[in-house]
């Protein structure tokens, strides 16, 4: 065996978007920056599913509606020019996956980076609009002083859950330091 089992949290993140959708499913990119999450949820819930994105950043939404265009996928997606803490006034049903990528655009402008105090308000949102059996996704990086702050809020969020209403998983390499990225995955129970 030369291969590594253990892999990224990023890794992690698109092995459970694999598992959880099929056709038809209807997913949510809460930070599409460059596109890239956003483009595979678009082929993963096939043409009879939508896929709903949003980032607070015009760089972010034209970039990703130029991939969906070249890949053929832009009649399945709706891109939000808003924050994802607009998300049940602007996706107002149920899902199957919500993914969050935390941070700032890679190649772009760092200081333009989630903030807790919307993040807290999406990642609420997106746990009460899950369907029963669907998941969010967080990425999550704490090597900054807001990603530190955002990793606090996740783990002491996910933490006081009711293990009656979701699982709550924390992928997480305890020798790589305190800054390694994290992926946290909670899914909804199947009876809730
Ligand atoms: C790490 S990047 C996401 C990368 C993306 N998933 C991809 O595949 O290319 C994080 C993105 O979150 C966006 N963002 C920051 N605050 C936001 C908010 N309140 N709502 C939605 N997006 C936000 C940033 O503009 C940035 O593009």
């Amino acid at each position: 065996m030369s291969e590594y089992i253990l892999r990224s949290a990023r890794y992690v993140a698109r092995e459970y978007m694999e598992k959880m959708l099929r056709e038809g499913s209807i997913a949510v990119d809460a930070t599409m920056g460059n596109g890239h999450d956003t483009e595979a949820l678009a082929q993963l819930v096939g043409p009879s599913g939508h896929v709903y994105a949003f980032d607070v950043q015009e760089a972010a939404v034209q970039a990703t509606g130029e991939r969906l265009a070249q890949a053929g996928l832009k009649d399945r997606v709706t891109l939000f020019h808003a924050s994802h803490a607009r998300m049940k006034e602007l996706v107002p049903c149920a899902l199957d996956l919500v993914v969050f990528n935390l941070g700032w655009l890679p190649g772009g402008d760092k200081t333009v980076t989630t903030l807790l105090s919307s993040t807290e308000e999406a990642v609420r949102q997106a746990l009460s609009l899950l369907r029963p059996g669907g998941m969010a996704l967080v990425c999550c990086y704490p090597g900054h002083p807001e990603g530190r702050r955002e990793l606090l809020f996740l783990e002491e969020l996910f933490s006081s859950l009711p293990p009656q209403q979701f699982n709550c998983l924390e992928h997480n390499f305890l020798n790589a330091g305190q800054d390694a990225p994290r992926c946290f995955a909670v899914q909804k129970q199947l009876n809730a």
